[in-house]
């Protein structure tokens, strides 16, 4: 099956057919969650969308239909995810992890065109030549989505609830290649070919 990955703006008829996909997808068990899309267009149009970095790709069949969609921004103090994964980490991890990093916020894939490789071809795109040293994430733990980050490369940093009572979430990272400054934090030292950063 043929698809292109391409930019996907942030409002209109794509971005509106991007998110009845990510509502299709969302509305599966383990998330069961029909009302996320809508959050998603509030939080892209207020918040997101304006964030330094933000880069938005949907893949799209021969017809035009959009398949799939993702999106992600560099993450920085003072957003939500960041604090509250800042709250949970080491230090040390967070100087390796979070200092220069490239939030994965969204990745969904219409349930019929998944495991065709699509969700991996958006999140290679979404991640090429930003210039952050490690992206990250974070994925219920009792979904299968985890299995395929860590086949792209990702490490599993912790095991977290964002609320008292909510769900497991993986937090993920991995490192990206020195397209942009390629710079680690002082006293960490880069190893990429085992993709991961020594302290001290
Ligand atoms: C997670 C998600 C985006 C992955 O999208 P996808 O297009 O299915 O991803 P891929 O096809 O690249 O890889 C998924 C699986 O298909 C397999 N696969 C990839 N290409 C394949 C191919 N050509 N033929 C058969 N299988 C293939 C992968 O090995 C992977 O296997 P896994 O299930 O053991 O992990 C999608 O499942 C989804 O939308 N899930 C619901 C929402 C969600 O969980 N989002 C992430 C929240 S953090």
């Amino acid at each position: 099956m043929a698809w292109t990955i391409e930019p996907l703006p942030t409002s209109g008829a794509r971005f509106e057919s991007a998110l009845a996909v990510y509502r299709e997808a969302f509305s599966r068990p383990p998330y069961s969650d029909t009302e996320r899309a809508n959050e998603v267009r509030t939080r892209v149009a207020s918040q997101h969308g304006r964030r330094p970095g933000f880069r938005a790709f949907c893949a799209t069949h021969g017809d035009g239909r959009v398949l799939g969609m993702t999106y992600g921004y560099r993450s920085e103090p003072g957003q939500w995810w960041h604090d509250a994964v800042a709250a949970v980490i080491e230090p040390a991890a967070y100087a390796i992890w979070l200092t220069s990093a490239y939030e994965l916020a969204e990745v969904a894939v219409a349930p019929a065109f998944q495991s065709f490789g699509i969700g991996r071809a958006l999140i290679e795109r979404l991640i090429a030549g930003v210039p952050e040293r490690t992206c990250v994430l974070s994925t219920r733990s009792d979904s299968n989505a985890h299995r395929l980050y860590r086949r792209l490369g990702f490490v599993e940093l912790a095991e977290m609830q964002f609320f008292a009572g909510g769900h497991p979430f993986y937090i993920m990272g991995r490192l990206l290649p020195p397209a942009g400054d390629g710079t680690a934090p002082p006293g960490v030292h880069r190893d990429r070919n085992a993709n991961s950063l020594a302290i001290g």
